[in-house]
């Protein structure tokens, strides 16, 4: 629904979480298919970083800043990344286990980490590598905000030259402007993904 200047002024500004739980992108990132970063994603508003050009945002209305939430099983999560812009993240269920470096080449090498409960909030700024896994024992979901950014302009998020030859090794790789090239049997690795996010096969 667009936003028209004569039309209802809330035209494509109310999300419903029911709406949002169809709406979900199983593979939204190349690292999305790699084990320990199972997850489900969806864009609230905006692209949210999507690698994957068939995203379903729920507010159509423009806004600068974006919003995405996730669900993931237990020990999952986005994999070593960044980004040219802030991204920050509330635990809405469970509790997360956030960590952060300077190395793209070692996830392990570490500045910090901090496990954050409901509620909580961390921003992390342009550049720092960072990833962040449900540390709960049952799935959960979080919220992330991010700040205004062009799609498909570069590569987004940016990943470590390792975790690219894995997502390839698994079928999976984005082109120079960040928007993932889909196999032919990407519908059959969504169906694969989703049944891992939820713990059993999915519903076809
Ligand atoms: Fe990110």
């Amino acid at each position: 629904m667009a936003e028209s200047p004569n039309g209802d002024p809330m035209a494509g500004r109310i999300s419903r979480f029911a709406d949002l739980k169809r709406n979900g992108t199983p593979v939204m990132f190349i690292d999305s298919v790699l084990p320990g970063h199972y997850r489900m994603n969806y864009a609230v508003i905006g692209d949210t970083a999507s690698e994957n050009p068939d995203f379903k945002p729920m507010m159509t209305a423009p806004h600068k800043f974006q919003v995405g939430m996730f669900e993931a099983p237990p020990g999952n999560g986005p994999g070593w990344h960044t980004h040219d812009y802030v991204e920050m993240f509330v635990p809405l269920t469970g509790t997360w286990r956030f960590c952060y470096g300077l190395n793209p080449d070692d996830p392990d090498d570490l500045l910090g980490e901090v496990v954050l409960e409901q509620w909580d909030a961390i921003s992390f700024p342009p550049h720092l590598w960072r990833r962040f896994e449900n540390a709960s024992t049952e799935n959960a979901w979080a919220f992330a905000v991010l700040d205004p950014h062009d799609h498909f302009d570069g590569p987004d998020p940016h990943w470590p030259d390792w975790m690219v030859r894995l997502a390839e090794e698994h079928g999976l790789r984005a082109d120079e402007r960040g928007r993932m090239i889909k196999p032919a049997n990407f519908a059959e690795i969504e169906r694969e993904i989703t049944a891992k996010i939820y713990g059993h096969p999915a519903e076809l």
